[in-house]
């Protein structure tokens, strides 16, 4: 009789633990942040939305060219050379820890070993990751930035995300209905939604 209570309070408490295990993974999942791990915790909330960095200041790019780019780390170090960063603990949105100082060293390091930062991609088209665009779309940022479309229009509000994500899908239904709404006229409408526009 008493090995059986035995057995039973086991099965309980083994129960309970698996709960509590659960419960705890669930928790934690939620915190991570959005978007892929960065070799760098790299925050556009800080640079854009703390210390309002226009977007051009680093992705240079997007008004005389199709690709923003991804600004090297000669970039970085043009401030990084002098600002060394406070020595506290930032808190994501995510729930990761970094010391400010001590992520900003990290790309110190890579300047001095004259390595490129291994960035993950969130939304390119180029490459073979699976994040990106398929390669028989053709996009330009040049022509949708002329006409004054804001980068959160397609990107969302990146200056608000500590770890940039894929805010929106942006898939050829998201392409086509804007060239619904925004053609000129008739016959622009027809060219903007011309298969040949948009696919090699
Ligand atoms: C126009 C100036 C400027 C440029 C360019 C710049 N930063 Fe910063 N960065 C700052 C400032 C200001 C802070 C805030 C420092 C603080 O709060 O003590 C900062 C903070 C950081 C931090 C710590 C906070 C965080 O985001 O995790 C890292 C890491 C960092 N920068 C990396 C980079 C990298 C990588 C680049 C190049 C892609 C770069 N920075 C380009 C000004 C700049
Ligand atoms: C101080 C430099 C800096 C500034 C300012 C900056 N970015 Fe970035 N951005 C980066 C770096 C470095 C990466 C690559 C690392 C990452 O994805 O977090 C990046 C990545 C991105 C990506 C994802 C690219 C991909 O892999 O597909 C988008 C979208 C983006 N930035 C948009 C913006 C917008 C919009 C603004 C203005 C609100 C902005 N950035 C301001 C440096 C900057
Ligand atoms: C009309 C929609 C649209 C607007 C507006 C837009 N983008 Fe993009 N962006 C895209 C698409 C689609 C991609 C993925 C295709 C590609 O790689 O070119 C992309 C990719 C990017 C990348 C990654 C490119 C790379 O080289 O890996 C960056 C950085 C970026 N955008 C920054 C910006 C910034 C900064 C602005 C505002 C000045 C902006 N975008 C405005 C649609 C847009
Ligand atoms: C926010 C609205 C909007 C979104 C979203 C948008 N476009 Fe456009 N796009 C326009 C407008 C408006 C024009 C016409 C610009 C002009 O003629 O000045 C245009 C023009 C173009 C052109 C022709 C101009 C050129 O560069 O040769 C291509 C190609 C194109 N878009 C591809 C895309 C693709 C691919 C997507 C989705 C990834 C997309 N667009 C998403 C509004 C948008
Ligand atoms: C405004 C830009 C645009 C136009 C115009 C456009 N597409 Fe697309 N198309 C895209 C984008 C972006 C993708 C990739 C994202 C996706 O699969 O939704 C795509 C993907 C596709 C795919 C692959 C779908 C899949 O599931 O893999 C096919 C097939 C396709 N398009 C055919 C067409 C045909 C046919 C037309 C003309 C009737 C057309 N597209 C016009 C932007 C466009």
């Amino acid at each position: 009789m008493k090995r059986e209570r035995q057995g039973f309070v086991c099965i309980v408490i083994t129960f309970l633990l698996v709960t509590a295990g659960f419960y705890l993974y669930a928790e934690t999942a939620k915190s991570n942040d959005k978007g892929p791990a960065q070799p760098v915790l790299f925050s556009h909330k800080i640079h854009s939305g703390d210390n309002q960095i226009q977007c051009q200041t680093c992705h240079s790019y997007t008004e005389v060219s199709s690709h923003p780019g991804i600004p090297s780390v000669q970039k970085c170090m043009g401030c990084h050379s002098y600002v060394a960063g406070r020595d506290v603990e930032y808190t994501t949105q995510g729930g990761q820890t970094i010391n400010i100082r001590e992520e900003i060293n990290k790309v110190k390091g890579y300047w001095r070993r004259q390595e490129p930062i291994p960035w993950v991609k969130v939304t390119g088209m180029y490459g073979t990751d699976s994040a990106g665009m398929p390669e028989f779309v053709r996009f330009n940022h040049k022509r949708h930035i002329k006409r004054g479309f804001e980068c959160s229009t397609c990107h969302g509000e990146v200056e608000k995300m500590d770890v940039v994500y894929k805010a929106k899908d942006m898939t050829m239904g998201f392409c086509l209905s804007c060239h619904e709404e925004n053609a000129d006229d008739e016959q622009h409408k027809t060219e903007l939604k011309d298969c040949l526009t948009c696919h090699y």
